[in-house]
């Protein structure tokens, strides 16, 4: 292809092949594009949900599948209109990486509901053709105005969770108003959980995290949770009936989640973000009783995004990682699948040079 380079990716080739090195097309530069030499990426539990083809009935992979939407790197060239950054810059890209602009949603700056939003892997790609590859890359070429820049303060490695991990746990406490002297609940303390925590605590919330891993009582503690539930014990979970302004739903796969919303107080909310295969049961009772509302949120808009940043700039805010060569991906999902991260996977992409 005349207006693409070879870039070197790890990819899936199909919904049972581990990731392996392969090759893939990137456009070149156009006018209003950046390209990014990729530092780290992080594992996020959607990239395993994708790469195994699990959310197959809301949006089929397409293979081979290049994931990695929580991307932090350098610039290495800008096109002739780019005006925001210039080679060398520190910069991420996150799950979105073009939408129309001109839709309700966009105008609003909430591209994540655009209808013609495109993700940054398994999304149409309007350049090349094909589907959109992913951050497990050596580089990425990313329009402007989805491109990010990284507070100078922060820890790149730790810093890439926040493209993802951090705007999706973010975005619905904005949205709900969590503030200071709320009663927030965190179920799950993976990827996601460990951000709510971190994010809630900063917020002024009184944070009570939901686990199924009774060994991650103490991190929970010095992550910023004022209190932590086992939640297989009923009891431990009935001592906060009805008393919570807001619960974080980030579990990965098939769980009670009645159990948790009997714990909100009158017109409280739970929002999920944690997105398993398959549906979950709702009792009508555990919304009716207490006039509960249940809601969802995806990942936030660029110029949230940017805030959110920003905040964890402010509030010396990264996440918890354990950083790892590309080599050792499939060992990750592994270890993912059995919650065994503390608390996020972050790609060296060094190690892709060797590849
Ligand atoms: N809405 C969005 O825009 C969005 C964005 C990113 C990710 N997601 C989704 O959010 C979910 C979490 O992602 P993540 O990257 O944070 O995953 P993760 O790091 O694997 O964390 C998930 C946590 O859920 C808990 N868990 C796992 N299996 C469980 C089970 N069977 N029963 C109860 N709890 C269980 C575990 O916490 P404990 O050990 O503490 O119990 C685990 O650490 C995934 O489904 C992902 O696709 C959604
Ligand atoms: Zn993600
Ligand atoms: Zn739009």
């Amino acid at each position: 292809m005349q207006n693409a380079y070879t870039a070197k990716a790890y990819s899936a080739a199909s919904e049972t092949s581990p990731l392996a090195a392969d090759t893939i097309p990137r456009r070149n530069p156009t006018d209003r594009d950046v390209q990014i030499e990729i530092l780290f990426c992080g594992i996020c539990h959607s990239d395993l949900h994708q790469v195994r083809d699990e959310w197959r009935d809301a949006m089929p992979t397409v293979y081979p599948c290049v994931p990695g939407h929580e991307i932090v790197g350098r610039v290495t060239k800008v096109g002739s209109a780019v005006t925001k950054y210039k080679p060398g810059d520190l910069v991420a890209v996150g799950c979105l990486v073009d939408s129309d602009q001109t839709c309700p949603n966009c105008r609003e700056g909430l591209e994540q509901f655009c209808p013609n939003f495109t993700l940054t892997y398994n999304s149409p790609d309007k350049h090349l053709g094909g589907v959109t590859y992913g951050g497990y890359s050596d580089s990425i070429v990313v329009d402007e105005r989805f491109v990010l820049r990284v507070p100078a303060n922060l820890d790149l490695a730790g810093s890439a969770p926040l493209l993802c991990a951090g705007i999706t746990t973010y975005s619905p406490m904005r949205h709900w108003g969590v503030t200071k002297g709320q009663k927030v609940g965190v179920v799950g303390l993976g990827g996601l959980g460990h951000m709510g925590v971190k994010f809630a605590h900063a917020l002024g919330a009184h944070v009570v995290v939901f686990t199924t891993s009774p060994g991650k009582t103490e991190d929970a503690l010095r992550l910023g949770a004022d209190e932590v539930v086992v939640s297989r014990d009923a009891d431990e979970m009935m001592t906060h009936a009805a008393s919570f302004d807001f619960i974080l739903d980030t579990v990965s796969a098939n769980h009670d989640i009645n159990a948790y919303l009997s714990l909100l107080r009158r017109d409280g909310n739970l929002t999920l973000v944690g997105a398993p295969e398959k549906p979950l049961a709702v009792s009508a009772f555990s919304l009716i009783m207490g006039r509960r509302t249940l809601s969802g949120s995806p990942i936030g808009g660029i110029a949230e995004t940017q805030e959110m940043l920003d905040f964890c700039g402010k509030h010396d805010i990264t996440a918890d990682v354990e950083v790892i060569p590309i080599q050792k991906v499939n060992e990750a999902y592994e270890r993912l699948l059995k919650s065994d991260v503390k608390y996020r996977f972050s790609i060296d992409m060094a190690s892709l040079k060797s590849a």
